[in-house]
């Protein structure tokens, strides 16, 4: 019998890492300690998340970086192989896989998958993106797709289908023609691992709604973040099923208040690496809907921060009262960025970590 996978266990608010497969992170920045991205480093971050307890380790799926002093982001990790190494060096954690829909055939992704899964006993994960970036698509000679959902439904639909099948599979689609598919093993959870789809804007919620396990997205303040999660309970209703959502933030945890705004500051605005900011906020304010309208002109110093997530900056308390705030518009998870995963983590997890549990998030 393989675990529960974590992201279907008790706890009420789910915590992991998102992006240490790449460089920088989340963040572009041009400190001397920012993320390099080092296979060792993945390796130490994803061991002390699986210690503390953290239910995943999910990666971004990029293929080009941002230019700048760094060209941040350039170096990253590809994400089947990366979580199949790490299956083998962790023990609870969940560890997801990001790919670009267009980008892989739906059956190399079944079995990447299933390998993942079994290496890791069930704790496999898929984060479904359909990308933004024309230049990253221009890379690989393939044109961004209007109807990116439409084909992220017949892609996920194959996955299932040869899974669930011990005939070979012929399937005649819009986007993929197979004649006799059979992928073995089929991945130890059923019908497929847990998956979530990265999306912002209605297509990709009613894709998520209509197929997944869960929705990843942004907002711009705790505040009003619930709206998201109530748009997309409506969804999933109309659609017959439930869908949780998760969503990201980017984190300076220290012992006072003026020391965690004093780096963000230096960080995310005195030492941000200025030309790739520009670069990834044109992009994606072009290209991209994964974010509220105005957050590309009000919060510059987010994107440098990371990535135009929520920032969660100060003291244990705070961060602890801002994460169940986030769990009380009933977000299911957070994703968390630092700018050194392997110098910071330690610190929010001895001291964060048991706030949430007092107060009952967490066990
Ligand atoms: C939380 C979150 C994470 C994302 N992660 C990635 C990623 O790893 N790689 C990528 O190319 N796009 C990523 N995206 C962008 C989406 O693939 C998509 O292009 C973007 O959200 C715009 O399309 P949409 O309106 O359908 O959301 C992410 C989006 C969100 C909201």
């Amino acid at each position: 019998m393989i675990k529960q996978h974590p992201l279907k266990g008790s706890n009420r608010l789910k915590l992991g890492v998102f992006s240490a497969n790449a460089d920088g992170g989340l963040a572009i920045t041009d400190v001397p300690e920012r993320w390099t991205a080092s296979w060792q480093d993945n390796l130490t971050a994803a061991q002390i998340a699986d210690r503390a307890g953290l239910e995943f380790f999910l990666p971004i799926a990029r293929w080009r970086g941002f230019g700048g002093k760094n060209r941040v982001r350039e170096w990253s990790f590809e994400t089947f192989t990366w979580a199949a190494a790490l299956a083998a060096a962790t023990e609870q954690i969940g560890l997801f896989m990001t790919v670009h829909v267009p980008l892989l055939h739906p059956l190399y992704a079944a079995k990447s998958l299933a390998t993942v899964d079994h290496i890791s006993q069930g704790r496999a994960g898929l984060n479904i993106v359909c990308g933004w970036n024309p230049k990253e698509f221009g890379m690989f000679g393939v044109p961004l797709v209007e109807k990116g959902y439409d084909q992220a439904a017949e892609w996920l639909d194959i996955v299932e289908r040869v899974y669930a099948s011990d005939e070979p599979v012929d399937f005649n689609g819009s986007y993929y023609a197979l004649k006799g598919a059979v992928s073995r093993p089929a991945s130890l959870q059923t019908p497929r691992p847990v998956t979530m789809n990265a999306a912002f804007g209605g297509p990709g919620r009613d894709f998520a709604a209509g197929h997944c396990d869960y929705l990843f997205t942004t907002f711009t303040e705790i505040s009003d973040a619930g709206k998201h999660v109530a748009d997309i309970g409506e969804r999933s209703a109309k659609q017959g099923r439930e869908v949780g959502v998760y969503t990201v933030c980017h984190v300076v945890c220290r012992e006072t208040q003026a020391e965690a705004e004093d780096y963000y500051t230096r960080y995310a605005v005195t030492m941000a690496d200025h030309a790739a900011v520009d670069d990834h906020m044109a992009g994606k304010k072009e290209f991209s809907q994964s974010h509220d309208r105005d957050a590309y002109d009000r919060y510059r110093q987010r994107f440098a921060g990371g990535a135009g997530s929520y920032p969660l900056i100060g003291t244990p308390d705070k961060i602890a009262e801002e994460m169940i705030a986030i769990a009380e518009q009933g977000y299911a998870g957070i994703a968390l960025s630092f700018v050194n995963y392997t110098q910071e983590l330690p610190y929010f997890c001895d001291r964060v970590l048991p706030i949430l549990k007092k107060a009952g998030y967490r066990g």
